[in-house]
């Protein structure tokens, strides 16, 4: 008796045929490019632990814009170095704060592209945690709501066309959404990083970014890598709030939860490959160790086949090169 499961023909051979049957097609239309910009003035300082990326202040941002309209990427998420910091994060709801601004130029100069505003306070306050402290030097999730919502609200004046919070404070959507909504910005929608967890993968954004707790971790607001039941109940919660699209992240080491994300709920998904698996990449590159083309495809297609909709990858000018202009 011969073997009675018919085995795939050809299948496995051919580019045409493999592209026709391909599970999983990830385009650049899918792809979002993080991006720091800083006050001062002419800068364009490389960040050590990201190769090819850079801090842009505001008057060096329109030449990127160009670039990144040019590879015809449909988005960017948007974080800012403020010139100062202090413990009410006042750089990250100043009505002309820098991602404020950032957010007007994308907006005059290439409209096309959708700006997405990360909404957190690490980058703006003196301590570098996601909140405003109690005496005690605990975050104090409840008066860090009016703060965040703040934020959202200037960010949504500049012109955002999306709203990232990216804190993980209990209760941070309902409080933006209805603030949003009573500014005049009901239609406007929140992308949550619902499931957020405490990751060493971070490293290189907090250079980037230079949003290092001062003292302690983030452990307290952010989720426990062994969890993966907590990530359902983080989402559920964060829709129940009002989030429109649910963000994972890290990406690959948590394509278990994109999944059971996926299967469980039915708003589109993101996933973000955050800055140590950009540097992990990069630095086996680097070395001769990882042929980048086929490492940077590999991972983000896992990420789409994994379930996420949204890609934010630090590899997006990249891919759009790859996979061409049209
Ligand atoms: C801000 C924030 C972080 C990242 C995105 N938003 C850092 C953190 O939580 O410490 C990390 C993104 C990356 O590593 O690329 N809270």
């Amino acid at each position: 008796m011969p073997f009675p499961v018919q085995r795939p023909r050809r299948l496995r051979r051919g580019e045409v045929l493999r592209s026709m049957v391909a599970e999983t097609r990830l385009t650049k239309e899918q792809l979002v490019l993080p991006l720091f910009i800083t006050a001062g003035r002419d800068l364009q300082q490389p960040i050590s632990s990201m190769p090819g990326h850079d801090r842009w202040s505001l008057d060096r941002l329109p030449a990127e814009i160009d670039a990144i309209a040019q590879l015809g990427l449909p988005a960017v998420l948007l974080f800012g170095l403020p010139a100062t910091k202090d413990t009410e994060a006042s750089g990250a709801w100043d009505e002309h704060g820098i991602v404020q601004e950032a957010t007007r130029l994308f907006k005059a100069r290439a409209p096309q592209i959708l700006v997405i505003a990360d909404t957190c306070l690490c980058e703006y306050t003196s301590h570098g945690h996601c909140g405003r402290l109690t005496a005690a030097g605990e975050v104090d999730n409840d008066a860090t709501l009016e703060l965040l919502a703040k934020t959202a609200v200037s960010q949504a004046a500049a012109g955002a066309d999306i709203i990232a919070p990216s804190d993980m404070m209990d209760g941070r959507v309902a409080a933006i959404r209805g603030a949003l909504d009573g500014a005049g910005f009901s239609q406007l929608p929140i992308m949550s990083y619902a499931a957020k967890y405490a990751s060493a993968f971070y490293g290189p954004f907090r250079e980037a970014a230079d949003s290092a707790p001062a003292f302690g971790d983030r452990r307290g607001y952010q989720m426990d890598p062994a969890n993966r039941r907590e990530a359902l109940r983080e989402v559920r919660l964060d829709i129940e709030e009002g989030a429109d699209i649910i963000l994972i992240k890290p990406g690959m080491p948590y394509l278990d939860v994109i999944r059971e994300v996926r299967d469980a709920i039915d708003l589109p998904l993101a996933a973000y490959q955050v800055s140590g698996e950009f540097a992990m990449i990069k630095a086996a590159v680097a070395n001769g160790w990882l042929d980048e083309r086929r490492t940077v495809i590999e991972s983000v297609t896992a990420l789409a086949r994994a379930g996420s909709d949204i890609v934010i990858t630090y590899f997006a000018k990249d891919l759009a090169r790859w996979w061409g202009w049209g």
